[in-house]
């Protein structure tokens, strides 16, 4: 189609627009576009990339505290590597036209949401671990399908940012089998810290189906390519042989492998708690937005420095362009 018929021809830029998903083709910023689709992904990506910072600092905090120059040097990492996420996905809502200071002012004013998990506490050394191997395992379970979201720049992020969240789901993994070799009192920390995250972390993946209103038009657009309670179901299946061989108990009497089905039968996550989280009521929500609103202060003079200096260098290039 040429531009000029693009312009007036409403419909079928439409129906263009459908035919690139069903074809299962990547839609890309220069596309036309719903404004519901563009609202979708910048609410979503927003929310992953809000996530991304918001939880460097449950494990962040046990930075200075790693019991050995090792756990210090992967965790830095780690949560750095976090940081980088978080940048990604803010780039790739604005090739939505959404601006980068205006989306950190929705979520300081709590207009926009992070994930539910990053408003639990860790209490121990065990809860780094038990973070890499549940938190980013349950991460990997919902973007691992984002790689092929229809929005061609979150589909994209999606691939670098799950190839480091294996590694980090990997490091948690190690560093509980390392603790589970360790003392008696180090396997009690370990179980401790699993029998915390075990249920928030099934709490991760959202609502069950029935109770998400936004799924399925999501999935009709190839946002999303499956549903909050199968991702759940998987996390579970993936989950239980690791247990299992780490040695720890997942704190869920009706926790059984399913001959017929070919999944594991599991209990239902106390979802109220989770709608107290999501509404603010956790027990870090208001120490983590705290935390990010001071972090935000602290780092004016790092926005204006970085502003100044690209100025400058724009400055110096329409010179050059000039001579
Ligand atoms: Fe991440
Ligand atoms: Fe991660």
């Amino acid at each position: 189609m040429t531009e000029a018929a693009g312009r007036d021809a409403g419909p079928d830029l439409e129906s263009q627009f459908e035919a690139t998903i069903a074809r299962d083709q990547r839609i890309e910023p220069r596309d036309w576009m719903p404004e519901g689709y563009r609202k979708t992904l910048v609410r979503q990506i927003a929310q992953h990339a809000h996530s991304e910072i918001i939880g460097m600092q449950p494990e962040g905090e046990w930075i200075t505290k790693a019991p050995s120059l090792r756990r210090k040097a992967i965790l830095f990492a780690k949560v750095q590597d976090e940081a980088g996420h978080g940048l990604y996905l803010y780039s790739a809502a604005e090739t939505l036209g959404a601006d980068r200071a205006d989306l950190t002012e929705r979520l300081l004013e709590g207009r926009q949401k992070y994930s539910s998990i990053f408003n639990y506490p860790t209490l121990s050394y065990a809860d780094v671990g038990v973070i890499g191997w549940f938190v980013d395992g349950a991460a990997i379970c919902n973007q691992v399908p984002l790689c092929r979201s229809s929005y061609g720049p979150y589909a994209r992020a999606m691939v670098r940012i799950c190839k480091e969240e294996s590694f980090h789901q990997r490091q948690g993994y190690e560093l509980l089998m390392t603790m589970m070799r360790g003392t008696e009192a180090q396997r009690e920390m370990v179980q401790d810290a699993v029998n915390r995250w075990w249920w928030p972390s099934l709490m991760m993946f959202g609502p069950p189906d029935d109770d998400s209103p936004n799924s399925a038009q999501s999935m009709a657009w190839k946002i999303k390519r499956h549903s909050n309670d199968e991702l759940r179901r998987r996390f579970v299946d993936m989950t239980v042989p690791q247990a299992a061989k780490l040695g720890v108990t997942l704190p869920d009497p009706e926790l059984r492998w399913n001959e017929e089905r070919g999944h594991h039968d599991f209990g239902t996550p106390d979802f109220s708690e989770l709608k107290e989280v999501i509404t603010g009521n956790g027990p870090c929500n208001a120490q983590r937005m705290d935390r990010r609103r001071t972090a935000h202060e602290e780092g004016a003079w790092v926005r204006a420095a970085a502003s100044a200096h690209a100025a400058k260098q724009a400055a110096r290039a329409r010179e050059e362009a000039v001579a």
